[in-house]
C-alpha cells in the first residue's frame, strides 16, 4: 500500500484502486473537480446517475488524456430504475453520458426496502438478475451493491448467481456499521467507505485533530488513512484541487494499533441520516 496506483483485487481478479475519488453533491465543479483528482494521481472516479454529473465527470475523463484501461470509473443504478428491463436501459444511459463503452464497476445504489414496496426482495432479485446479464455480456468488469446492510444482503444472497464484488456503504470515523461491513468481507467483497470524512463532519473532532496533529497530517488524511488501515476503499470528496492532492497523500505515515482503536471507539458522530429502511426513495 504505497501510491494511487495501489490495487485491492475484486473476487473476479479484477483490480480496483484503493482510493477513488467521489463527485457526490458537485454538479458545477465536476468536471474540473474530476480532472484534478486525475491530475492528482487519482485513477479511481465515482459518480452515480442521481448525481447528475455523469456527463461533466465524463468530459473529465475525456479530457484527461489518461487511457482509459487505466482509469476504473464506478457509476450506479438510482432507485427510480429498479427493476430487470429498467436497468438494463439505465446501465446504456449512463454509458451515453459518460461516453464510453465499458463500465469497471456498477453498484446498485439503495436496496429496495419494506417503505417503498412489500415486494422488495423481489425488486432486489430482479435488478441483481439485470446486472448479472450486463456482467455476462462483458460492458462492465465487476458489479456490486452500496447501502445493502445486513438484512439486505442475506435476502440478495438467496437468489444471487453471481456474488457482488462490492459493498459500498457509509464508513468513517465515528459511523462503522461493523455488522454490514464483516458480512460484507465475509462474502468476498472489497468495502467501499462513502463519505470517509462524515462529509466534512468530523474534521473538528477533538480526538482526532490531537492524533492528526500528533502525526503532523490533518484530520481529513488521518480519515483516509484509517480507512485504508481497515482494509476499507475510501473515497473522499472535494472540489478544491489543494485539497484533493492532500487528501491522498496518505502513505507516509502509519497509525499505530493503539490509535486506530481510538478513533474506533468514537462514539456515533458524523452519521449522514442516510438508511437504508428509512429512506424516503
Ligand atoms: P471541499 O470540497 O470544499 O474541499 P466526504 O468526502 O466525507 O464526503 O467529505 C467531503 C467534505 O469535506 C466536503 O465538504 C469537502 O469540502 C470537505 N473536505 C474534503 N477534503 C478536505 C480536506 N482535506 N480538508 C478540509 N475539508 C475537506
Amino acid at each position: 500500500m504505497n501510491s494511487l496506483t495501489t490495487t485491492y483485487t475484486l473476487a473476479n481478479g479484477v483490480e480496483i484502486p484503493i482510493i477513488g475519488f467521489g463527485t457526490w453533491q458537485n454538479i458545477e465543479q465536476a468536471e474540473s473537480a474530476t480532472l484534478a483528482a486525475i491530475k492528482a494521481g487519482y485513477r479511481h472516479i465515482d459518480t452515480a446517475a442521481i448525481y447528475e454529473n455523469e456527463e461533466p465527470v465524463g468530459n473529465a475523463i475525456h479530457a484527461s488524456g489518461v487511457d482509459r484501461k487505466d482509469l476504473f470509473i464506478t457509476t450506479k443504478l438510482w432507485n427510480a430504475e429498479r427493476g430487470y428491463e429498467t436497468t438494463l436501459a439505465a446501465f446504456d444511459e449512463s454509458l451515453r453520458k459518460l461516453r464510453l463503452d465499458y463500465l469497471d464497476l456498477y453498484l446498485v445504489h439503495w436496496p429496495a426496502h419494506a417503505l417503498v414496496s412489500e415486494n422488495w426482495a423481489a425488486i432486489n432479485a430482479q435488478t441483481w438478475l439485470a446486472f448479472e446479464e450486463i456482467y455476462n455480456s462483458g460492458r462492465v468488469r465487476a458489479i456490486g451493491i452500496s447501502n445493502f446492510s445486513v438484512p439486505y444482503l442475506t435476502e440478495l444472497m438467496k437468489t444471487a448467481r453471481i456474488t457482488p464484488m462490492v459493498n459500498q456503504v457509509e464508513f468513517h470515523p465515528g459511523y462503522m456499521q461493523p455488522e454490514t461491513v464483516q458480512m460484507s468481507k465475509d462474502l468476498g467483497m472489497v468495502v467501499e467507505a462513502w463519505s470517509p470524512l462524515g462529509s466534512g463532519a468530523m474534521l473538528h473532532d477533538p480526538t482526532l485533530v490531537e492524533i492528526a496533529d500528533a502525526y503532523g497530517v490533518s484530520v481529513a488524511q488521518l480519515c483516509v488513512r484509517w480507512c485504508l488501515q481497515h482494509q476499507t476503499l475510501p473515497m473522499p470528496k472535494s472540489v478544491s484541487p489543494e485539497r484533493i492532492v492532500q487528501n491522498a497523500d496518505v502513505f507516509g505515515f502509519e497509525i499505530s494499533a493503539e490509535d486506530m482503536a481510538k478513533i474506533d471507539a468514537l462514539p456515533e458522530s458524523g452519521f449522514s441520516g442516510l438508511h437504508p429502511d428509512r429512506n424516503p426513495f
